[in-house]
């Protein structure tokens, strides 16, 4: 459920579309901002608040990787395996993490297709800002370095503000 604050920021943000069903992307960006994935309930009362299914509003979450649906840890990696990071290394990047951080719930490790970086092969993101030209050992110093604080994470979702 929307906070009293969110649930404002949501009518607000519905008011600027003509088309109430135009606001989904963002009510699920709120979402997400809110409770860190999408729960049933989000799903629930954004289809209220736009007058769609529920139906509607889990096609649009499960077409958009962005959008989680069960909880995640603080840091999303998300490791590409497309063509260009298939035959440059992402596949070892990707076990190598899964393996690492299997029982780590502050790292949610995923696979993705292409992230638009393949000239920077074998890439991934970490809470969607981007690293390239990896190995396993290199992508884990990574996250490491963002589970010390010596880096910092940007938010989760990029939704609205
Ligand atoms: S194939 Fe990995 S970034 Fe394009």
């Amino acid at each position: 459920m929307f906070s009293s604050d969110n649930l404002q920021r949501a009518r607000e943000i519905i008011s600027r579309y003509p088309s109430s069903r135009s606001a989904l992307l963002p009510l699920l960006h709120l979402a997400q901002d809110q409770d860190g994935w999408i729960n049933d309930e989000a799903m629930t009362e954004i289809a209220g608040l736009l007058e769609l299914t529920r139906a509607d509003v889990y096609g649009t979450c499960s077409f958009y990787t962005m959008f989680k649906l069960e909880p995640v840890g603080t840091y999303v990696v998300s490791v590409c395996t497309n063509v260009t990071c298939l035959v440059t290394g992402g596949p070892a990047i990707l076990h190598h993490l899964e393996k690492t951080y299997a029982d780590d719930p502050d790292v949610f490790v995923e696979e993705v297709e292409c992230l638009a970086a393949c000239g920077g092969a074998p890439a991934l993101q970490v809470n969607y800002e981007y690293h390239e030209r990896l190995t396993p050992q290199s992508a884990e110093q990574i996250i490491d370095a963002y589970r010390s604080g010596q880096r910092t994470a940007r938010r989760i979702s990029g939704g609205p503000r």
